[in-house]
Parts: structure tokens; C-alpha cells; sequence
């Protein structure tokens, strides 16, 4: 269904970064989409306009309670001149879990699907070039009910901006150092570490900071309960190849399914390597090491896309270091895959990019 979207241009563009050191969230685009919900007038007012702030009531309840969901997608100017998205209304749908977890209300695929293809072509010229550069796009739905009582909110705004990034960690694919984290959790059986709600990312800071500290970019998350099994690296999901094996923890409540998660499996599957998804151990993970079995662990994500681990601190005077510290092959292979279809360079045998029209 075409929705009918308002757009108001800009008549002061934002100064425009340089492709060279984008780095990631640092700068903004100048429009933004945005649009409303309340209970007599559902969604309303699609439209977009001006980079700006929202105007908030100090007692909306995303302030107090937290209702936020957020989701990462990315548009890319493909070698044609072309621009994608990689498997858009797979956020959509994550987004609708999340939203029926925090019980919140959330736009139809059609307005998300528009929104974004029309904040797109207005800020087309956002759109960097260089290779490991997109336009981040991070929709995000809040509860903006004046409210103190706790109980869902009764109305919400949902929006999406737009960001020029280079990679997540830098613009190599440089592997990262990991600490297994022993002491903080990411998520809890019955929990909301499934859906993409802005509290997860709020109670992994404090890891990630010791975590850095300690000279580590990120933490390996293990289960809540007994601090055995991975669940997730940072903000991505992870992957081991042990031997011929590459072995994925299995979605259960707290793993963040992933949209880049979803695809390497597809892909790992398309080329025959076995992959298990099952509960895997950090006792498991290490005793592969020790015996030369672990070849490489990777994580996946729509910021870092495939992200090489390089060394993993198991503890202060313990670090495991995967594949003499350099990517592997897996990971390399899917990286380049997985950036080229995104680029246009390769045909789209998965049929996972849409085109943005009129760009
Ligand atoms: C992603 O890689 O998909 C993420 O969610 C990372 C983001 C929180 C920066």
C-alpha cells in the first residue's frame, strides 16, 4: 500500500563529513523520518523533515520505564551507483517481536518499508562510497505517554535517522581482543534479551567498560544462570569453528536473533560446511583450543557485519589467541561475500537486497 509520506527539505544542510575516517554514529544526516501513535488516531502523520530533536513530556514513560526498541539496517551505494538495503523487513519483523514483548505499538511493514526508502532518497547524497561504508539507518520505536503509573504506554513516536559509518571496529577487519565476561549478564531466561530493546545495551555497558580497561574492545556474554554456556559477543552473535565445524549458540529467549546471524547460516548451509547450532561451553571453546581444534571464532552483526576475534581473556593471566591473531578463512570468505552483495558486485543469489528506487 504507497502511504502518503510528507516531506519537508532541509534549507540548512549539515556540514558533511569525509568518507576517510567515518568512524561509527558520529555524525547524522540532515533529514530524519518520524511519525506518531495514539489511541484515536493510530499511526498518523508520517513524514520527513529536518534533522531535529523530538519534543518529549519530561513524564514520558520511555524516560521512566524504558519502553525502546531500536533496530540497525544499513543502505549501501553499490559500485553501479545503485543503492540497497540488505533484507529490510527482517528488522520489521524483529522490531514487531520486540514491540509485542514490551507491549508497544508498531508501524505496519508497508510504513516501515516506506519510511525508510523515503529518508533514504532524501539524503541519498549521505550515502558513502568507499568500501566498509553505508548509511546506518536506526529506526526506533518509544512509548511518549505522560505517565507515571507503570503500565504500557498509550501513545508512541517512531522514528528513523540516518548515519554515514565506516566499520564498527575501525576500517579493517582487524580481529578484535574478547574478555569472556564471568561477572555481569547480558540477558535472562524469560528476559527481553530476544528482542532489541535499548535496556539490553544500557546494562552491558559497565561490562564493556572494564572490559576496555582491561585492554579488551568487547566481552564474550556468558548464560545468567551458570555462567557456562556463550550466548553472545558484544553486540553481535557469535560463531566457532572447532575442527570442520562451525557451531552457533541456538536462539532461546536470550540470544538477539540476529539479521546477519539468520544470513551467515544460510550461507555457511549454501556452501556444505557442517554447522551446529547448539548450547556450546566456555570449557568446550577452550578445550578445542588446547587440543588446536579452535580455528576461528567470529561474530556477526549489521554494524561490524563479520567481525574476526582475534584473542580471547579467559582471564587476567589466561588469553586464548584464535588462528595466530589474524582472521580465518571463514570469516574472511563470508565478509567479502556478504560486502560485495551488498555492494552490488555480486549477483543477488539470495535474493536479500532491495533497491531503492529513484536514487
Ligand atoms: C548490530 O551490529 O546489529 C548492532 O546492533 C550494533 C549496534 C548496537 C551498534
Amino acid at each position: 500500500m504507497e502511504i502518503d509520506i510528507a516531506i519537508e527539505q532541509t534549507t540548512e544542510p549539515r556540514p558533511r563529513p569525509t568518507e576517510e575516517n567515518l568512524g561509527f554514529g558520529r555524525y547524522f544526516s540532515d533529514h530524519m523520518f518520524v511519525m506518531e501513535h495514539s489511541q484515536v488516531m493510530g499511526w498518523h502523520a508520517p513524514r520527513v523533515v529536518p534533522y531535529q530533536s523530538l519534543r518529549l513530556d519530561p513524564g514520558a514513560s520511555v524516560l521512566h520505564y524504558g519502553q525502546a526498541l531500536f533496530e540497525g539496517m544499513k543502505a549501501f551505494r553499490g559500485d553501479d551507483g545503485r543503492v540497497r538495503l540488505f533484507r529490510p523487513e527482517m528488522n520489521w519483523k524483529r522490531l514487531q517481536t520486540g514491540a509485542q514483548r514490551l507491549c508497544m505499538k508498531a508501524p505496519h511493514l508497508d510504513v516501515f518499508l516506506q519510511g525508510v526508502l523515503r529518508l533514504v532518497r532524501a539524503d541519498a547524497d549521505w550515502i558513502p562510497s568507499k568500501p566498509g561504508t553505508a548509511l546506518y539507518l536506526r529506526p526506533t520505536l518509544i512509548g511518549s505517554e505522560p505517565f507515571l503509573g507503570v503500565r504500557p504506554s498509550e501513545a508512541y513516536i517512531f522514528y528513523i535517522i540516518a548515519s554515514p559509518v565506516g566499520g564498527y571496529y575501525g576500517d579493517s577487519v582487524e580481529p578484535v581482543k574478547i574478555w569472556v565476561e564471568r561477572e555481569y549478564s547480558r540477558a535472562a531466561r524469560g528476559g527481553i534479551g530476544a528482542v532489541k530493546a535499548g535496556g539490553n545495551y544500557a546494562s552491558s555497558l559497565l561490562a564493556a567498560t572494564e572490559a576496555k580497561k582491561r585492554g579488551f574492545a568487547q566481552v564474550l556474554w556468558l548464560d545468567s544462570c551458570q555462567k557456562k554456556y556463550v550466548e553472545e559477543v558484544g553486540t553481535m552473535n557469535v560463531f566457532f569453528r572447532i575442527g570442520d565445524t562451525v557451531v552457533t549458540p541456538p536462539l532461546g529467549g536470550t540470544i538477539l536473533p540476529g539479521v546477519m546471524r539468520d544470513s551467515i547460516i544460510q550461507l555457511l548451509e549454501a556452501r556444505h560446511i557442517r554447522l551446529e547450532q547448539r548450547p556450546i561451553t566456555i570449557d568446550e571453546v577452550t578445550e578445542a583450543h588446547d587440543k588446536g581444534d579452535l580455528r576461528e571464532i567470529f561474530g556477526t552483526g549489521t554494524a561490524a557485519s563479520v567481525s574476526p576475534v582475534g584473542v580471547l581473556g579467559l582471564s587476567e593471566d589466561r588469553l586464548l589467541v584464535v588462528n595466530e591473531g589474524r582472521p580465518g578463512p571463514i570469516a574472511t570468505e563470508l565478509y567479502k561475500y556478504v560486502t560485495d552483495l551488498q555492494h552490488g558486485r555480486i549477483p543477488d543469489e539470495m535474493g536479500w537486497m532491495m533497491e531503492v528506487p529513484g536514487i
